[in-house]
């Protein structure tokens, strides 16, 4: 989320990488951009600090200079279930730091958002396209309700590797592995200020809130926090064990 999220990252990302054992790290991006949507040069600083793959949402054409630039990418993503006409694909495949390979697929939720069709359209279809490649898969759901985020993380199970929820802003405490072997958590959470209304300044969220004016959002500062999971596997793409990750920064 914004620059303290970006600063965070770019500051601790390789060590906390280190710390856990971490040898693939997909990052949600589409909140860099000064809280809403993600720019190429962006995109090349969060690579750069040790995201493999970044993964977008409904925030993802915020900033039109990153439409060619997701032609072209292959390690930034965005839903899948956006229109077929749009730039990007919502698949892709990279190799982790011992060399297997881990597919990351984006999708999209209905609820308060806009997907051009509805995720469970596609997601069986990609699945599988991921499989053809390698058995280790993240699913990225980025989604408002957690019913879509559940249901889709049960739909999912024994399929692949891990579903994680993005959007919320909200860490879930639910992180687990279903019976089939695939781990899920509702939402992941933020990273970046949590001294916030969801990483926006709260006076201003709260302003908006109670009067309905139009207010100009500005990322806050306070509370800076790096949010996420960290998922093992087996070498057939079965998760062992997810543990949310939350870690104060400075
Ligand atoms: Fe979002």
């Amino acid at each position: 989320m914004g620059a303290p999220g970006r600063r965070a990252v770019e500051e601790r990302l390789r060590g906390l990488r280190e710390e856990l054992g971490a040898s693939f790290c997909v990052v949600n991006g589409e909140n860099l951009a000064d809280g809403v949507g993600i720019t190429p040069k962006l995109a090349t600083r969060l690579l750069a600090a040790g995201a493999d793959v970044i993964t977008l949402g409904n925030h993802t054409w915020r900033r039109s200079e990153i439409n060619s630039y997701l032609e072209t990418s292959e390690r930034v993503i965005r839903p899948a279930n956006f229109s077929k006409f749009a730039p990007g694909r919502g698949l892709t495949v990279a190799a982790a730091e011992d060399g297997t390979k881990v597919a990351v697929i984006n999708v999209m939720g209905s609820l308060f958002l806009s997907p051009a069709v509805a995720m469970f359209e596609v997601i069986d279809e990609l699945v599988e396209e991921a499989r053809a490649q390698t058995p280790v898969i993240l699913v990225d759901v980025h989604a408002e309700a957690t019913s879509e985020k559940v249901a889709i993380s049960r739909w999912l199970d024994g399929r692949v590797t891990v579903v994680v929820g993005t959007h919320t802003h909200v860490q879930t405490s639910d992180a687990r592995v279903q019976p089939g072997g695939t781990a899920a958590i509702t939402d992941v959470g933020m990273t970046g200020p949590h001294d916030s209304v969801i990483g926006v300044k709260g006076d201003q969220a709260i302003y908006r809130m109670r009067t309905g004016l139009p207010v100009r959002f500005e990322t806050a500062e306070g509370g800076v926090r790096i949010e996420g999971a960290l998922v093992e596997c087996d070498e057939s793409g079965r998760a062992t064990a997810i543990e949310p990750v939350r870690v104060a920064y400075p």
